[in-house]
């Protein structure tokens, strides 16, 4: 089998790494990957992922099988839709499906329209209307740019003045939705669907402030965990039957084409959970600590979602636990310090058990590694518990050195309110 991977991401790295454990893989690629990526796979860096001709005559040229699409912004073009008709095998879904994450004004329309529990919510292209809607309300709401703003088109902030001031950033790029603020734990849940079932992954939570405890401005995500030891037996059940469940119906009755993974991002609440919003993909950094424990062969479970046999497939997932946490540049998510050389620990100085995904990264003039962009790794680490897995991941973290070079401190210590 030969698989193509498209981003140039962490969660592509992981990916990756896992595709080439396989025992089905004869031939791995990644458009356009990354220096991680580069250590196992091919990476071919002559054309845009996002431009679907190209990338069809690629597939051809390299007699792909199996093209897996990472990130949201080739599905979004069409890339998925364009290799499905020239008969590739791909995972991901069209992007008239991936309108439930390209437009959150899209999205909260579908959830309204099937009875899905959401926040809330009111859309807004215009100016003034938006000004006085948020300068009459009184209660705490959130802002949301509708289209994709690389994690960092929401704000949720308690001030209304810096709020306002955001939302009024927002509309000069896109429509804004103003919804409800609901308060309780966040948590990722990832399901992988062909044309007739589904499976539901084991949860994360992402840890997507910049500052310790939940504090600071909203972030791509610092860390995740997996799987999130606070959820219940009860809470998953819930999860399922009151939100995925019906989700996965309601596609169907409206005749979405998915076959691929989707990504709930909820709000566990009080009165049950609520849906914040839909990506159509793994989550970024959540399948840097899911991919690991998966114990199933990658191409099986492809093969599963792209032949319509996820009912009869047993998706297996270690006991283990993993924490992640990412090494972001000097001023991320500002615009962040780049071309930093890198410094990484060789392989026998790590510690068991880990794993060091790049993402921002790249390979300068003169043949260093460097940093290029506001996330540059993800340190993960396993182990029995949360306490063995999080010690793993900071000490290769403090392995990792490059100028300005941070990280959150409690990933996986805080597991509430991250
Ligand atoms: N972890 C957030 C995202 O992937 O969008």
């Amino acid at each position: 089998m030969r698989v193509l991977v498209i981003g140039s991401g962490g969660r592509e790295h992981a990916v990756a790494c896992k595709f080439s454990r396989s025992h089905r893989l004869t031939g791995l690629y990644c458009l356009p990957g990354n220096p991680g990526t580069a250590e196992i796979a091919e990476n071919v860096t002559d054309i845009d992922p996002n431009e679907p001709g190209p990338v069809v005559e690629k597939a051809r040229e390299l007699g792909i099988d199996l093209v897996f699409v990472g990130p949201e912004a080739p599905l979004a073009a069409g890339v998925s839709d364009q290799l499905a008709q020239s008969g590739f095998s791909v995972v991901g879904p069209s992007a008239s499906a991936a309108r439930l994450e390209t437009s959150k004004a899209f999205a909260n329309e579908f959830m309204q329209r099937n009875g899905l529990p959401c926040p809330k919510s009111h859309v807004f292209t215009d100016p003034d209307d938006l000004r006085t809607h948020i300068t009459s309300r009184t209660d705490r709401f959130v802002v949301k740019r509708s289209g994709l703003a690389g994690g960092k088109g929401v704000s949720d902030a308690d001030d209304p003045e810096a709020l306002l001031r955001f939302a009024l950033e927002q509309i000069e790029h896109d429509q804004v939705v103003i919804e409800d603020y609901l308060s309780g734990n966040e948590l990722s849940v990832f399901v992988a669907m062909d044309g007739r079932s589904y499976a539901i992954l084991t949860e994360c939570a992402d840890y997507k402030k910049a500052g310790a405890d939940g504090t600071g401005p909203n972030t791509g995500g610092m860390g995740s965990i997996c799987p999130v030891p606070w959820l219940t037996p009860e809470q998953r059940r819930l999860v399922a039957e009151s939100i995925v469940d019906p989700t996965i119906a309601a596609l169907r009755n409206e005749g979405f084409a998915y076959r691929g993974f989707l990504y709930f991002g909820l709000m566990m609440t009080s009165e049950g959970p609520y849906v914040l919003e839909y990506n159509v993909r793994l989550g970024d950094p959540e399948a840097q600590v899911m991919i690991p424990l998966l114990d199933s062969d990658l191409v099986d479970l492809c093969d599963s979602i792209l032949n319509d046999r996820l009912k009869d497939y047993h998706v297996q997932f270690s006991s283990d636990v993993a924490v992640g946490g990412v090494l972001a540049s000097r001023n991320y998510p500002g615009p962040p310090d780049s071309d930093k050389p890198v410094e990484l620990p060789p392989e026998h100085e790590r510690p068991a058990k880990t794993h060091l995904f790049h993402a921002g990264t790249a390979i300068g003039d003169d043949g260093t590694l460097v940093t290029a962009g506001g996330r540059c790794f993800t340190a993960v680490g396993r182990g029995v518990d949360l306490l063995e897995a999080r010690s793993r991941a900071y000490e290769l973290a403090a392995q990792v050195r490059f100028d300005g070079g941070w990280y959150r401190p409690d990933i996986g210590a805080a597991i509430f309110g991250t």
